[in-house]
């Protein structure tokens, strides 16, 4: 099959291809998602296939706006919509219990609830509005690379296997949303993205807890996705904490290894002649914004034998970039 490339003045035949039962991939604020019609069943099986995602992991049904997804749920949590006036569009998705029967077992992996959200990105919404359907987005990747924030990244995992992509440059803020459960009594995080724990709390003006397996890596998490190692490039990678990079540089070169350093300019500045993925600048964001697409291009350099990434502190948006990173690097940090 041939991979096409599509602007936002393809928006008409992307739509037939949908409606076809064909898979897109499609531009968000957070990275790119593989779309497909969440009504066409065996268009969401093809997801998985294409993919080669597990079958018990559910996925994000993207709307175009809260009345969308009316159709499909049961009962919304009191909060909802001091929640969706204040983050939607963005980075949030947000987990309702289902009426019974509202979608197909293959979208939720047979739970009563399922994921929503309304992406940030204007052709999509546009895509999905003029649709009429929702779209099934899990990120467009093969399972265990790392979610691409351009369509290059997409094309380079899924070219001959899917019918397009909706491309709409590099994505904004280079991690998946945030999943916010709210179909219990206490609104609770699954998975951090940018929409953070502490700007929930100031808003909501609650507590807003993380899933336990956030805070201890030995409980089961509730989103099934989050229990899978994801983001792993074939190359080895390592966390490096700030103090530690003059040891790792030197360990590396004594051990013969070619080092990729992914980090802001102040710590790359120091090691010159090496392998570099900088980020644009120090902050958490310009680092969350590179995570991806730097841990793709090093990987993908023959001159690189092991990557050291810096790390930062698991606040903020440091918990969401933390949460990525760690999986990256199997939770190996460099220790003298
Ligand atoms: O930013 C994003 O969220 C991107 C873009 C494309 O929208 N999508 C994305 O989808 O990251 P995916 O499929 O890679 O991640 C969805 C996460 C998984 O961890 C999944 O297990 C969880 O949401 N999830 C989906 N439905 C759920 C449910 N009913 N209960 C708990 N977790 C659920
Ligand atoms: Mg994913």
């Amino acid at each position: 099959m041939e991979t096409k490339i599509f602007k936002a003045a393809d928006l008409p035949q992307v739509i037939d291809l949908l409606k076809s039962g064909e898979v897109v991939a499609f531009p968000t604020e957070t990275v790119y998602g593989l779309g497909a019609d969440a009504l066409l069943p065996a268009a969401v099986k093809q997801v998985f296939a294409v993919k080669g995602r597990p079958a018990d992991n559910p996925l994000i049904v993207h709307v175009s706006d809260f009345e969308m997804t009316k159709q499909f749920v049961e009962k919304y949590h009191p909060l909802t919509q001091q929640i969706i006036k204040e983050f939607w569009p963005g980075p949030l998705t947000l987990i309702f219990e289902l009426k019974k029967g509202a979608l197909n077992p293959v979208v939720t992996g047979g739970l009563s609830t399922a994921a929503f959200r309304v992406p940030d990105n204007k052709i999509t919404l546009k895509l999905i509005k003029e649709a009429g359907f929702p779209l099934v987005g899990p990120s467009a990747n093969t399972s265990g690379k790392p979610s691409p924030t351009t369509a290059e990244h997409v094309y380079h995992d899924l070219n001959g296997k899917i019918a397009g992509i909706l491309d709409d440059g590099a994505t904004q803020i280079g991690v998946e949303s945030t999943v916010l459960d709210l179909s219990g009594d206490v609104p609770t995080i699954l998975r951090p993205g940018a929409v953070t724990k502490e700007i929930l709390e100031d808003v909501l003006g609650i507590e807003v807890p993380l899933d336990a397996h956030l805070v201890k890596e030995t409980e089961t998490p509730k989103a099934p996705g989050m229990k899978y190692k994801h983001y792993s490039p074939d190359t080895p990678v390592y966390m490096v904490e700030n103090s530690d990079w003059p040891a790792a540089i030197d360990w590396a070169k004594s051990e013969n290894l070619r080092v990729g350093i992914l980090a802001g300019p102040a710590i790359s500045d120091k090691f010159t002649g090496l392998n570099h993925f900088i980020f644009e600048n120090d902050s958490i964001e310009a680092a969350t914004h590179g995570l991806f697409s730097g841990l793709r291009a090093l990987d993908q350099r023959e001159d690189v034998d092991i990557i050291f990434a810096n790390v930062f502190s698991e606040i903020d948006l440091g918990l969401a970039y933390m949460n990525r990173l760690k999986k990256a690097a199997g939770q190996k940090y460099f220790k003298k």
